[in-house]
């Protein structure tokens, strides 16, 4: 799908602060600083390096959307985000052929309130699908 485009890799951290340290120390570059996001209950800020942004996301409470990912995964990657200008039209074809929306497109604070909605793919696991 042509009109799909990287926009980030989605990062799993316990704790922002340390993560932010760490990920600096490897000469990442802070692209917007971290920000809480009230409907997901978490706190999400981007690097970058390399032409690469990374999102770091880190639950803010027990009652997360992560909460329960971050026992699973620990400290590490666990998406990929796809920007597109069709994004109506991307979501139909992505659940038509496979994917499974896990939550309905839901507005992201931390991304000028853009919509973003996460798909499950037997064969891949987890992609964000983020309006432009
Ligand atoms: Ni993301």
């Amino acid at each position: 799908m042509q009109t799909l485009k990287v926009h980030h890799i989605g990062y799993l951290v316990k704790k922002m602060e340390p993560a932010v340290r760490s990920f600096e120390a490897l000469g990442y570059e802070m692209e917007q600083p971290s920000s809480y996001d009230d409907i997901r209950k978490v706190h999400i800020c981007f690097l970058q390096k390399d032409g690469y942004r990374i999102e770091l996301v880190s639950p803010a409470s027990g009652e997360s959307v992560v909460s329960g990912l971050i026992k699973k995964y620990k400290n590490s990657p666990y998406h990929i985000c796809y920007e597109t200008e069709q994004f109506d039209e991307d979501y139909r074809k992505l659940t038509n052929c496979g994917y499974v929306s896990i939550d309905v497109p839901t507005p992201a604070p931390a991304l000028q309130n853009r919509n973003v909605v996460f798909l499950m793919n037997a064969a891949l696991g987890m992609i964000e699908l983020l309006e432009k």
